[in-house]
């Protein structure tokens, strides 16, 4: 619950929610660490925080959150950056990792990322972490592409 102001960082920010359905305040913001913190008991996993390695400066959050997908259990690769740090590649790298942990570590055979057709940004981070477009959806009482990456490990 102390991340809640570096949290605000990104979620008071209308350019880095412009494809949320709104910002978000202080109570909100802790309402969307209970479900962090609820996903990390339930699942083991949800998003984490991001930090820089030299300094330790909060950056924004990445991870692997559980999502359904046309009635189907899948997990998603999410990521939510504070806009100063944009363009370095953190969220690729973050990306990446979350990725390889979901292959190495839980053994899951594929991670899917749910985005906005317009977030081109986003996108870019799924390219490179190895997705490609397997289908639009509506969800969020919007319209979403599926972004996935099968895992080619045998386990
Ligand atoms: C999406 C987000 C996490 C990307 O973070 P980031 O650290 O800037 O990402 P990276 O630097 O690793 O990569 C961004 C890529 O998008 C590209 N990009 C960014 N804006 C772009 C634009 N308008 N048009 C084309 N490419 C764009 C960058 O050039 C880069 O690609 P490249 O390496 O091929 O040049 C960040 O923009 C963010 O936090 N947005 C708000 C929250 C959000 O929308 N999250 C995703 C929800 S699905």
């Amino acid at each position: 619950m102390e991340d809640a102001d570096s949290l605000l960082g990104i979620f008071s920010d209308p350019v880095a929610m412009q494809f949320y359905p709104s910002t978000k305040d202080r109570t909100e913001t802790e309402g969307w660490i209970q479900w962090k913190l609820n996903s990390y008991q339930q699942h083991g996993h949800g998003l984490w925080l991001a930090e820089l390695t030299k300094t330790g400066e909060f950056a924004g959050q990445c991870g692997l959150i559980v999502q359904e997908v046309e009635g189907q259990r899948e997990i998603e690769i999410g990521y939510l950056f504070l806009r100063k740090f944009w363009g370095q590649g953190l969220a690729t790298e973050a990306a990446i990792a979350s990725r390889e942990y979901a292959f190495l570590n839980l053994k899951l055979r594929r991670v899917i990322s749910l985005i906005d057709p317009a977030n081109i940004a986003s996108i870019r981070v799924a390219e490179k972490n190895g997705m490609r477009l397997e289908k639009i959806i509506e969800k969020w009482e919007k319209i979403v592409g599926v972004y996935a990456v099968e895992s080619t490990m045998d386990i």
